[in-house]
């Protein structure tokens, strides 16, 4: 039997995102025990590979794992045998012969985590790579919009975003999280709204499930979640911008327009921000701001992930019986 790897949002389909948002609701549960842990995946060994810088999704990964009870082994780029000269393909190998059920990888590279599927027997899960996809940050919005509204509407939890309105504003070209989001949002029922400068959206909307507009200030009143966005200077975003001030003032979350969202409105990023570009520095901490709830929820979301891939089903969950693990 194949393995099943978590590659992109497409290999889950609306149901796979609904699922995954549902064994995540257990973990709630779990996060809120005197030992956060279940003893699920005791015994399992969950090996993070990150080629490329991280802060929160590395942690997330390796704290979800650890609620698992799954052992954890951090791969680190910077002090490995690849600056031997170490090929990416031996690396991987060397790391599948020690015995490991999931390899967690992020490359800047689009089209890595899908390679390595060819060279281990463990289940891949991609954490980001290059400008092409960023499958969990889409399941932990989708997580965090969908308890968002539940709780400001006072209805019950639901994966159906008809209706909703989410402009996506900053560097689509070179986001691998926009890439996401959008056919995660979209498949959920969502108008997906990109808003960028024309040299920072892809040259053809083919493929994107949403429409695109340069004016921020004419969609801004109609939008329910605005889902703000970093350049990607790694990726050549910066280059594509005349000057930062200005970006910030035609395409920023500025002061002016924090004040004018309804107090409903849902401000997003995935971080890291940068406070003066895409966002002024007080609308990070805005009451509307969940940004510290994507990365709480980033943990809830990543175990569901794991659990999904390393028990082979997506059924079930954490049984809340369950004694914590050791
Ligand atoms: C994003 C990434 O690495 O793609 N960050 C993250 O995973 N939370 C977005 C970014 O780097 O701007």
């Amino acid at each position: 039997m194949s393995r099943e790897h978590l590659l992109s949002i497409s290999d889950l389909g609306r149901e796979g995102i609904e699922g995954v948002m549902q064994l995540a609701d257990s973990f709630k549960e779990v996060a809120r025990r005197p030992i956060p842990k279940v003893p699920t995946l005791r015994g399992r060994t969950v090996a993070t590979l990150f080629f490329e810088a991280s802060t929160r999704t590395r942690l997330s990964f390796e704290t979800a794992a650890r609620r698992l009870s799954a052992d954890v082994m951090t791969f680190v780029a910077s002090s490995s045998s690849l600056e031997k000269g170490e090929s990416l393909r031996d690396t991987v190998e060397t790391i599948d012969a020690m015995g490991i059920d999931a390899m967690v990888v992020r490359h800047r590279s689009a089209g890595v985590p899908s390679q390595v599927t060819g060279w281990t027997s463990a289940a891949v899960v991609n954490a980001g790579d290059g400008q092409h996809e960023h499958p969990t940050q889409a399941l932990l919005d989708c997580y965090t919009i969908r308890e968002a509204l539940s709780e400001k509407m006072g209805r019950e939890l639901s994966t159906d975003f008809s209706g909703l309105r989410i402009g996506i504003v900053g560097d689509i070209c070179f986001s691998r999280v926009a890439r996401s989001d959008v056919l995660a949002f979209s498949l959920l029922g969502a108008d997906v709204t990109l808003i960028a400068p024309r040299t920072l959206l892809p040259p053809s909307l083919e493929g994107w499930p949403a429409t695109a507009t340069a004016d921020l200030d004419g969609v801004l009143d109609d939008l329910d979640v605005v889902y703000l966005l970093r350049i990607q200077a790694e990726r050549a975003g910066q280059v594509l911008l005349p000057e930062l001030d200005e970006y910030h003032s035609r395409f920023g979350l500025t002061r002016e327009r924090a004040a004018r969202l309804r107090k409903e409105t849902l401000v997003m990023h995935p971080g890291p921000m940068i406070r003066g570009v895409e966002i002024a520095p007080e609308a990070a901490d805005l009451p509307g701001s969940l940004v510290t709830r994507q990365v709480r929820n980033g943990v809830l979301v990543r175990s569901a992930v794991l659990l999904r891939l390393l028990s082979g089903t997506a059924a079930g969950g954490v049984d809340a019986s369950e004694e914590p693990g050791a």
